[in-house]
């Protein structure tokens, strides 16, 4: 098996496994990240989705070996202490529900807020179409976008 160098949470980390191995099964099954969750595994529901290089990925379908030499953030990395503003945001809106979803729609939001501090309605739906809930949370989910982006409605 290879051995591959990823950076995740700020760490190098040394992972033996096959190139075509999808990054979510390294994070959960390899180095215990269990924060960042599996949905469909097919990139249709957003579950998984992680930072690599700022921008929002679905690591159901990203290969292990497109992401060497990258920087990779997950959940448990966002921020020091749970506290990102888009985790601030959800705690006052309240707004998970079973909360299975939700790591997948704060990783999707953060990226969305960090190109686009002040997204407008549309740029929200635009950004969050990807990210399904079952539990129906969506209104929920913009309001702590927008909360977090300073604008509370
Ligand atoms: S588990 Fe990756 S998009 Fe659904
Ligand atoms: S909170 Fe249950 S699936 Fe979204």
């Amino acid at each position: 098996m290879p051995e591959f160098t990823l950076r995740i949470n700020g760490s190098e980390r040394k992972v033996d496994v096959s190139p075509d191995t999808p990054l979510l099964w390294v994070l959960r099954d390899t180095l215990q990240l269990t924060g960042t969750k599996f949905g469909c595994g097919a990139g249709l529901c957003g579950a998984c989705t992680v930072h690599v290089d700022g921008a929002a990925r679905r690591s159901c379908s990203t290969p292990v070996s497109q992401v060497v030499g990258k920087n990779i953030i997950t959940i448990e990395g966002l921020s020091a202490n749970g506290l990102h503003p888009v985790q601030q945001a959800w705690i006052v809106e309240d707004v998970p529900q079973c909360g299975y979803c939700q790591v997948g729609q704060i990783m999707q939001a953060a990226a969305l807020l960090t190109k686009t501090p002040q997204p407008s309605d549309d740029q929200i739906t635009e950004a969050m179409s990807g990210n399904i809930c079952r539990c129906g949370t969506y209104d929920r989910i913009r309001r702590a976008i927008h909360r977090a982006a300073g604008g509370v409605r």
